[in-house]
């Protein structure tokens, strides 16, 4: 299958009630082999209309975000847990993204990137029992069953600092210094979530 088709495909899903307030889905943007696969939470208002993830005030900060770690848009895939905007932009339910994690698990064994990048928790939560607080700024790996090994990086939502702007600092750094070593703990966590993810 391609992304193409995998975009068509996600378009046409009514899998949980967010679709019917959503002017459409938005599936992710980027090419197979991305070196990066980025995943923010889901679409906020200029996404929804649009139809591509992160192209509002979102995207411009992730866009300095990724200049700081030295990485070129290009290689990047992005994507979000959920495809369809919650009314509100309020955080997804469980059961929202429950349903729309198996489009997730579709681009990532499409698109087999190198390098996870979660933007937020709500995509942490797919892979860490840990919280954003705890693990941003680090690398673990994790193992894709019938897919891949990549490397996971926990970031902050670029628009978390929106919120809280103390936070700003605290990302510029972590994008700087994007980690290197992989802390064996967050590994066996990350080995019992990610199965118990594809379990569900
Ligand atoms: N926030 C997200 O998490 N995703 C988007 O696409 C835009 C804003």
């Amino acid at each position: 299958m391609s992304l193409d088709d995998l975009a068509e495909q996600i378009k046409l899903c009514t899998r949980c009630e967010l679709r019917a307030s959503a002017t459409a889905p938005v599936p992710g943007f980027g090419d197979i082999g991305a070196k990066y696969m980025l995943i923010g939470e889901a679409p906020g208002g200029n996404e929804d209309k649009e139809g591509i993830p992160f192209v509002g005030l979102a995207g411009r900060r992730l866009n300095q975000l990724l200049e700081l770690g030295g990485i070129d848009i290009n290689d990047c895939y992005l994507t979000n847990v959920c495809k369809c905007r919650p009314p509100g932009n309020k955080t997804p339910r469980k059961a929202f993204i429950t349903a729309c994690k198996p489009w997730l698990m579709q681009e990532i064994r499409l698109v087999m990137p190198q390098t996870i990048i979660t933007l937020g928790a709500t995509p942490l939560g797919l892979f860490s029992s840990n919280g954003v607080g705890q693990m941003h700024g680090t690398i673990m790996e994790v193992v894709i069953p019938d897919a891949i090994k990549v490397n996971l990086i926990a970031q902050y939502h670029p628009a978390a600092a929106l919120h809280q702007p103390r936070l700003w600092s605290v990302m510029l750094n972590d994008w700087q210094s994007l980690p290197e070593s992989v802390p064996h703990d967050y590994m066996i966590v990350t080995w019992v979530r990610v199965k118990e993810w594809l379990n569900e």
